[in-house]
């Protein structure tokens, strides 16, 4: 059992968890993952290494609540025990110093991209970073990110903060010359970061999530296409080139089960959830 030692809530319906998991933190690196079971009857869902403490013997994660699995976590409380967490999973990212590297960062991934940045500030190299999210609500870690980076740019869908949408990456990138972007975030975020950064040939680094059963490169599920060869995202990623990823198979993959997942979010909310765990 891993008993969360810390919950906060960063966002409406985004969490932050940092439990214990001693021998996972000690294993842990950026970029990779683990894979939760919250009890018996639960569904395994992926999540990315946001933080690990290897004094404390503590991994940190933050989840968006988005369906049944991921609204019922955000219901456990402090001190509460998950069932069954599997890590660190997927391959660290390469961090060593590339010069001048941009980050783009969206919604839930903002939290491991900080990461990720601390990683390739000690690695030597000089960091912009970009952090996005629908609404101005949504951003969380500008103030981490900020004392991170060398030059942080703030963007919402909705222009409420920063610059409105990505247009502005085009303009950051005929001013300035980047060796590497690094982007995490929603897949119609990745994809269009891959578009603007082509045209640079700026080598340009994606997180994919697509839907994960095993995590351990056995059932076939987390396939997706780069560069027109099969890949499984949790062994041979989670992190792709971007300029040669099929992201159309990837969202159309992604969508698969929505009737179901909507479905069985409702049944957990009308039925179960409403009462699950409430005080
Ligand atoms: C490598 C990886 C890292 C991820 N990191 C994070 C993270 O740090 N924070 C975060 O909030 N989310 C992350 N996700 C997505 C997260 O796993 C899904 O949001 C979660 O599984 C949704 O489960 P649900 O039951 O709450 O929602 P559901 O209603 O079941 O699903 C909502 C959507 O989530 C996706 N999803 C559903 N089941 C899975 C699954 N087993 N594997 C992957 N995606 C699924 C699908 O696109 C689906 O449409 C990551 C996914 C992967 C593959
Ligand atoms: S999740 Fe099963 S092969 Fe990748």
């Amino acid at each position: 059992m891993y008993k969360i030692v810390t919950k906060k809530g960063l966002a409406p319906k985004i969490k932050l968890f940092e439990v214990y998991a001693p021998e996972i933190a000690e294993k842990a690196k950026p970029g990779q993952f683990i894979i939760l079971i919250i009890d018996e009857k639960g569904e395994r869902i992926p999540l990315t290494i946001a933080g690990y403490d290897t004094k404390k013997g503590t991994v940190t994660f933050v989840f968006n609540e988005v369906g049944k699995t991921t609204k019922h976590l955000g219901f456990l409380k402090e001190g509460d025990c998950i069932g069954s967490i599997t890590g660190p999973l997927g391959n660290p990212s390469e961090i060593r110093d590339f010069g001048k590297v941009l980050c783009v960062a969206g919604g839930v991934m903002i939290a491991p991209m900080l990461l990720q940045v601390q990683a390739l500030r000690e690695a030597g190299n000089t960091v912009a970073t970009i952090i996005g999210a629908r609404i101005k609500e949504l951003l969380f870690f500008e103030e981490k990110m900020k004392a991170l980076s060398h030059k942080l740019y703030v963007a919402t869908d909705d222009g409420s903060k920063g610059y409105k949408g990505l247009g502005f990456l085009k303009e950051i990138l005929e001013k300035e010359r980047f060796d590497r972007c690094i982007t995490m975030g929603p897949v119609v975020m990745m994809k269009n970061v891959c578009e603007i950064t082509k045209p640079f040939g700026i080598p340009t680094i994606v997180t994919l999530t697509p839907i994960m059963v095993d995590g351990m490169g056995m059932c076939g599920v987390c396939r997706v296409t780069v560069g027109g060869e099969t890949k499984f995202a949790c062994i041979d990623g989670p992190e792709f080139d971007g300029h040669f990823v099929d992201f159309e198979e990837l969202i159309k993959r992604q969508r698969l089960f929505l009737p179901e997942e909507r479905l069985s979010s409702l049944l957990w909310e009308k039925l179960g959830g409403g009462g699950f765990g409430r005080k």
